[in-house]
């Protein structure tokens, strides 16, 4: 009887460790942008990404270098190699319960948007929180300033 249960449960556990398996495939990682001091932590869905196909990222954070989010700060995705493959993907990044956004004080935003360009082997996703210039075309920040960013590399392999 005990041996009987001994092995009902190695059946079990290796039966469980095979499900188990598809599930340690890392999340692609996000980190800080070269001298910016500020970053946050993004989810990617569908992760990798698939196009044609909406794509989903929330991002979680919080300010330390003393720097405030405002109320006309947007969140600029890019994604691409040397070039973006589509234009960049603008959202707000205060809501208007909490805005603005202190530094210290977390925040997190989900945005969606439609991927449809192909995608090169190699390429960058950038994320970027500033105020956009309005009289700038090329939709650059207000004095350059990036208040806090995100980026990745994904490489063929
Ligand atoms: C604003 O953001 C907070 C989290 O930062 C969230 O709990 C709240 O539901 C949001 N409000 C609106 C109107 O989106
Ligand atoms: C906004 O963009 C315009 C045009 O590129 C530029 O002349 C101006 O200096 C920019 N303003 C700021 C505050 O960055």
């Amino acid at each position: 009887m005990a041996r009987n249960f001994i092995f009902v449960f190695i059946l079990l556990a290796t039966l469980t460790i095979i499900n188990a398996i598809p599930f340690h495939k890392r999340a692609t990682f996000f980190g800080p942008c070269p001298n910016v001091e500020d970053t946050f932590s993004v989810k990617m869905d569908p992760d990798p990404l698939i196009s044609p196909h909406l794509i989903t990222f929330t991002i979680t954070g919080k300010e330390v270098s003393g720097l405030i989010i405002g109320p006309l700060a947007s969140l600029v995705v890019t994604i691409g190699a040397s070039t973006p493959v589509q234009p960049p993907s603008v959202f707000p990044v205060c809501n208007s319960t909490d805005c603005p956004i202190f530094s210290g004080t977390e925040y997190t935003t989900t945005i969606t948007f439609l991927l449809d360009a192909s995608l090169p082997p190699s390429y960058e996703i950038d994320l970027t929180i500033g105020n956009l210039n309005s009289s700038s075309p090329q939709m650059l920040f207000l004095n350059n300033q990036i208040l806090a960013c995100a980026l990745t590399t994904i490489t063929s392999s």
